[in-house]
């Protein structure tokens, strides 16, 4: 890399940081969440309809007002709580990466911007927090409705998840039988043989921050959630964070995925970010959730300039991958397109990814909770109708999935090291298909709703 462009990237870097810092979004975030109270906000959309669950089913055309705003609202706590689990992801895989680029030294502010940001994460998610928390209760009482929205998929495991929420006689169709401790156990100290042996030469940019895990015997953390918890079951993913804690391409790598976790965010916030401003130039009431989305746009928009530098540019200040490295980035995006943007949902705009028996489960509990109080075989009617049939839902979900595709693509295809079915994020294109959603959805609600019959 010629030093102008080693300037270029410095320079953005330095620019970044100092807005960032000079900025005050976090603060009113911070304020913002302190605020809230739901019955304050209760009245009023908190976007445009277009993001509500269900939004354009033939079970929304159907709903009264009321519950068309508690969907309005549910849809901004199914989508913060999804954020608040990657962003904490963004708190670790921050401190992992960091420690890579202050033991090759010369990133200076570039830590320091790191170091800012996993601060920032940490008022992010106490603000999204307390307005989830409060609107849950608020709409479903004491339902346990859970998160299961954006969680993984149950091939992944979700047993923990299932443990939490799911009634005992249903939880056997969703826990997955792969997997034991003592075979985890061993995958983990295979794959960590072959990072560290594939990597030895980079051993000298370790990571202090996983080298201070070693000291204290704790084993590398592997998130159970949040965008990078969803791509790759935990033996997989303490492989590829491992990768990410020694080599300085594999911790500019990193930023590929967190950039991705930007642009789904960023492809349902900027509506909320509009929808404040129209809202603002009209003068009329905004609701807290709407400023937080708002303000949490805006401070987003620095993390996701550091992640576009790191991962399109910076990666060219050191030595070109090895293959050994090509491979590992090329198999971590293609696990990331298959886990996480490979289908498209009818019922949530936004979620490119086919829907599971734990969505189904999710809103068949939410049509079961006082909102909806339907009874079994209702619940299970409308279910079909809303998943396996097409309405307008899943041409709002194709619109979103469109979007997010070009912003992929935008970074991806700058990508020369990576294979070519991720840099034309393919298999992506592939699931944005709704003949394809309706037979996965009809496939997922004949197993769904036997086992419901099984169970009742
Ligand atoms: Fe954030
Ligand atoms: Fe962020």
């Amino acid at each position: 890399m010629s030093q102008n462009q080693k300037k270029k990237h410095q320079q953005v870097v330095e620019k970044t940081f100092s807005k960032n810092n000079t900025s005050n979004y976090t603060e009113k975030l911070r304020v913002l969440g302190k605020q809230f109270n739901y019955a304050s906000n209760s009245n009023y959309y908190w976007s445009n309809p277009e993001l509500s669950l269900l939004y354009s089913t033939p079970l929304y055309e159907a709903a009264s007002p009321l519950q068309k705003l508690a969907l309005n609202h549910l849809y901004w706590v199914g989508n913060y709580n999804q954020t608040a689990a990657s962003e904490a992801n963004t708190i670790i895989y921050n401190k992992v990466t960091a420690g890579v680029f202050n033991a090759v030294g010369g990133y200076d502010t570039l830590c320091r911007e790191l170091d800012f940001e996993t601060d920032q994460e940490n008022d992010h998610i106490r603000a999204f927090q307390q307005v989830c928390y409060q609107t849950k209760i608020a709409i479903t009482g004491k339902t346990v409705l859970g998160n299961p929205l954006y969680s993984k998929s149950d091939k992944l495991s979700a047993s923990d998840w299932v443990r939490q929420l799911v009634p005992q006689q249903l939880q056997k169709v969703f826990i997955s039988s792969q997997g034991t401790t003592q075979m985890s156990a061993y995958w983990n100290s295979a794959l960590s043989f072959v990072a560290k042996e594939m990597l030895k030469e980079k051993k000298e940019y370790y990571s202090h921050y996983l080298r201070e895990l070693d000291q204290k015997g704790k084993q590398i953390p592997a998130a159970v959630d949040g965008i990078v918890g969803r791509i790759a079951p935990q033996h997989w993913l303490r492989f590829f964070t491992l990768n990410w804690g020694i080599s300085p391409f594999m911790a500019c790598q990193y930023y590929s995925i967190r950039y991705t976790g930007n642009a789904i965010l960023k492809n349902q916030e900027y509506p909320y970010f509009k929808y404040f401003q129209e809202l603002e130039q009209k003068g009329e009431f905004i609701p807290t959730p709407t400023a937080i989305s708002y303000n949490h746009l805006l401070d987003e928009a620095f993390h996701t300039t550091i992640s576009q530098t790191l991962a399109r540019d910076i990666y060219k200040d050191f030595p070109k991958p090895t293959a050994y490295e090509k491979f590992v980035s090329g198999q971590m995006i293609y696990m990331m397109q298959q886990n996480l943007l490979s289908g498209l949902s009818g019922v949530l705009p936004g979620r490119c990814v086919a829907d599971s028996p734990l969505l189904m489960l999710f809103f068949y509990k939410l049509l079961k909770s006082p909102l909806f109080a339907l009874s079994t075989q209702e619940a299970l009617d409308w279910l079909e109708k809303c998943f396996c049939q097409e309405h307008d839902g899943f041409h709002v979900g194709l619109k979103y999935h469109q979007r997010l595709i070009e912003s992929l693509r935008r970074l991806f295809s700058c990508l020369d090291y990576q294979w070519p079915i991720n840099r034309d994020m393919g298999v992506m294109a592939a699931g944005g298909s709704i003949s394809k959603a309706l037979q996965n959805n009809i496939k997922t609600f004949n197993h769904f709703s036997k086992s419901v019959a099984d169970n009742s």
